[in-house]
């Protein structure tokens, strides 16, 4: 576990990404320690390449495990280049999204299995985790229904078109990892306003890195 290690969670159209920029900002202008804000799978060139590969509308062959491997792939390389640099110079590092993702999408909807998918990431990254991990929560109907209003239709990735059913898998997986990590995972209510939203991250962060100072 590192304590400087901090990632985001959540289901498709939870407003994560929107929500992160804003909380960046915010501590980027406020703390001493230096800040990064980065996203699976991307913030690299390769990973972005893989990304693109993953996310491709077009790939609708993709096997579930071939899926979960290049994840891992991406996950991978997102450590080597960007996390553990920063890690090492002392910054902190946010995170959108890291390995319960995976849990969540290739475990959970793609039905690989929790387990499975949490053994074969290990490869990938030698057991590194978090010190804190938020997830937005939002009910699958609300994410999907952000979805289908704020995203042009070229925006809309593979994982985004997927069944109600599989974004249910995901979703129950989430509240899973979040019933067996209390520790470390801190839900936040993300049907919420997007600056709701960002005041309650805001004050989970603040108590995080003020106990992690003591
Ligand atoms: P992105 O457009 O970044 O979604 P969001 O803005 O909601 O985070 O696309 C990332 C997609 O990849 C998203 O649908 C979740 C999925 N994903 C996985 O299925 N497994 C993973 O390990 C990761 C990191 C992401």
């Amino acid at each position: 576990m590192n304590k400087n290690f901090i990632t985001f969670e959540g289901s498709d159209g939870a407003g994560k990404t929107t929500v992160l920029k804003r909380v960046f900002e915010t501590l980027n202008g406020s703390l001493e320690t230096p800040v990064i804000l980065t996203r699976e799978p991307g913030g690299n060139r390769i990973s972005e390449m893989i990304r693109n590969v993953i996310l491709d509308r077009n790939n609708e062959e993709m096997d579930p495990k071939t899926e979960a491997l290049l994840y891992a792939a991406a996950r991978r390389q997102h450590l080597v280049e960007t996390v553990l640099p920063a890690l090492n110079a002392g910054k902190l590092v946010l995170s959108d999204r890291y390995l319960d993702s995976s849990i969540a999408y290739q475990g959970g909807g793609r039905q690989i299995g929790y387990q499975a998918v949490y053994d074969m990431n290990q490869f990938a990254t030698a057991g590194l985790m978090p010190g804190l991990t938020i997830y937005f929560d939002v009910p699958v109907e609300v994410g999907l229904e952000r979805i289908a209003k704020h995203r042009s239709v070229d925006e809309v990735d593979r994982l985004d078109v997927e069944t109600k059913a599989f974004h249910n898998r995901v979703h129950a997986a989430y509240q899973q990892l979040v019933h067996d990590n209390p520790d470390r995972i801190v839900s936040v209510d993300a049907t919420k306003s997007i600056d709701e939203v960002c005041t309650k991250v805001l004050t989970i962060l603040d108590d995080y890195l003020n106990r992690s100072v003591k």
